[in-house]
């Protein structure tokens, strides 16, 4: 489905990802967990072309993107869920659906606000008074309005309250039931722990640990060292 291939991407001087490789297979949940500056956000910017790598190689269904533009990219299947939600806070909730709702069948209109009842009950209200939690499951059905067969979410729990993350586990339990592969990008390692299926640690630009998430959870060196717990 997603095939990361030694990617290495720079903002301008700086060297970020510095040959990188992941694979996310179709259905596939995958977890991506690393501390603050890993390097996570900047290997999401890469798979949709915002900040393409370098030198390396993307492949998505088989089909090189590694430089094609992000609005191809989208177009293919990929959403994206940015990190700090990055809604448009004078646009309410059923604009946000609206404009972006695209392509065939899969997830329309009807089946987002069904996996997120919470928009159902907020659709004439502007996103910038939504909850943090609200505002999350919006930018969720967003992506999903593009009919993604891959969905990336950037740090879906972030300053979440409990109640939320547990909405948040049911939708993705409810998108991996429909088949729809996720990268999943973490901080809070229970969260990834829970969904994943294989799991995914980076430090200081590279990949450096690859395992089950049951191996992780028994591993407290890996988690010290690389996550600080
Ligand atoms: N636009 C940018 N220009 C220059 N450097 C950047 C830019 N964005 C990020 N960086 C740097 O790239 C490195 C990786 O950042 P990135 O945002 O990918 O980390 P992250 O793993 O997503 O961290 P976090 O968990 O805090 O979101 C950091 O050193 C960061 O300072
Ligand atoms: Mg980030």
């Amino acid at each position: 489905m997603l095939s990361v291939q030694d990617i290495h991407t720079y903002y301008r001087d700086s060297y970020i990802l510095q040959g990188v490789s992941l694979e996310v297979r179709p259905g596939q949940v995958v977890g991506l967990l690393g501390r603050n500056g890993a390097g996570k956000t900047t290997l999401a910017r890469s798979v949709m072309g915002l900040t393409p790598p370098r030198r390396g190689r993307i492949l998505f269904k088989n089909v090189d993107i590694t430089r094609a533009p992000a609005h191809r990219i989208a177009r293919m299947g990929i959403g994206l869920v940015p990190q700090g939600r990055q809604v448009f806070k004078s646009l309410t909730v059923k604009e946000h659906l609206e404009v972006t709702t695209r392509g065939e069948g899969g997830w329309t209109y009807d089946r987002i606000v069904e996996l997120f009842p919470n928009l159902r009950e907020r659709l004439r209200s502007f996103a910038g008074t939504l909850s943090g939690g609200e505002q999350q499951m919006l930018a969720a059905g967003r992506a999903l309005a593009g009919n993604p067969t891959l969905i990336i979410m950037d740090e879906p729990t972030e300053g979440l309250a409990p109640l939320m993350v547990r909405e948040l586990g049911r939708a993705l339990r409810s998108l991996k039931r429909a088949g729809t592969s996720v990268l999943l990008i973490e901080q809070q390692l229970a969260f990834a722990l829970r969904h994943a299926d294989v799991i995914f640690i980076m430090s200081k630009g590279q990949i450096v640990h690859r395992c089950a998430p049951a191996e992780l959870a028994a591993d407290a060196d890996i988690k010290s060292r690389y996550l600080g717990v």
